[in-house]
């Protein structure tokens, strides 16, 4: 699996590739546990799956966010999950073998994985990961947005990037669709760079525009 190679050093290269937004990999993170905040209380007891979960940087921020949440992640590189937090790890099922998952999640949250699945199995993914929400579910799928020049130029130049194909908010809320999802919300975030911080607090009004850094799709599974 290619990001075994990288495991050692994840948030490093991260942050190295990063460096252009001023900002590093924990901010990008944090960012995500935040937006999930908008979602859900903090009181938030449900059943979650981090999938690509990678070393388990997000899972750290989520179970701080959530501390209620039962949290699960998976990863293909099972030297990424040999690296999660072992306090984390010992509180859910962190694992490479997807036979081990549960099919009753609230919430899986997919965040900067999709551009890293062949084109031709994302279909499936994104059908597989709906099996395994309960009814009323969500899925929650963070990416990059490729309309958004500066993320194509760190995309470019990260190590671990060199095998993705970015897809667009149109093609990610496609395969949503398929597996019988339905979409609540698609917004765009991370506009600032670290130098316009202080505008960072205008950003939750700003979601509506195709430039921002990243995108997220909301979907749920009919109740
Ligand atoms: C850029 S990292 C993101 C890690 C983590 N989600 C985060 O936000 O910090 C992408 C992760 O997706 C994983 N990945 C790639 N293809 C996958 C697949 N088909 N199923 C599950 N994980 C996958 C990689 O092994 C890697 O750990």
């Amino acid at each position: 699996m290619q990001f075994d190679q990288f495991a050692d050093d994840y948030a490093h290269i991260l942050d190295n590739s990063v460096g252009i937004s001023g900002e590093d990999s924990k901010y990008f993170a944090e960012y995500k546990a935040g937006y999930l905040h908008r979602i859900y209380p903090p009181s938030f007891s449900g059943k979650v799956l981090d999938f690509g979960c990678g070393v388990g940087l997000l899972a750290g921020y989520m179970k701080r966010a959530f501390p209620a949440i039962q949290l699960d992640g998976f990863d293909v590189s099972a030297d990424s999950i040999r690296r999660v937090d072992p306090y984390l790890a010992a509180q859910g099922c962190f694992t490479s073998r997807s036979a081990d998952l549960a099919a009753d999640y609230q919430l899986i949250v997919v965040a900067n994985v999709m551009h890293h699945v062949p084109p031709d199995q994302r279909t499936n993914t994104v059908q597989e990961l709906a099996r395994r929400l309960v009814h009323g579910g969500r899925l929650v799928i963070f990416e990059h947005n490729p309309a958004n020049p500066v993320t194509r130029r760190i995309v470019e130049r990260c190590p671990f990037d060199a095998d993705a194909i970015l897809l667009p908010p149109g093609e990610t809320s496609g395969y949503v669709r398929q597996a019988g999802l339905q979409i609540g919300r698609r917004d765009y975030i991370v506009f600032m760079p670290r130098p316009l911080a202080w505008l960072r607090r205008f950003e939750p009004s700003l979601s509506w525009l195709p430039l921002g850094a990243q995108y997220v799709v909301v979907a749920h599974k009919h109740a």
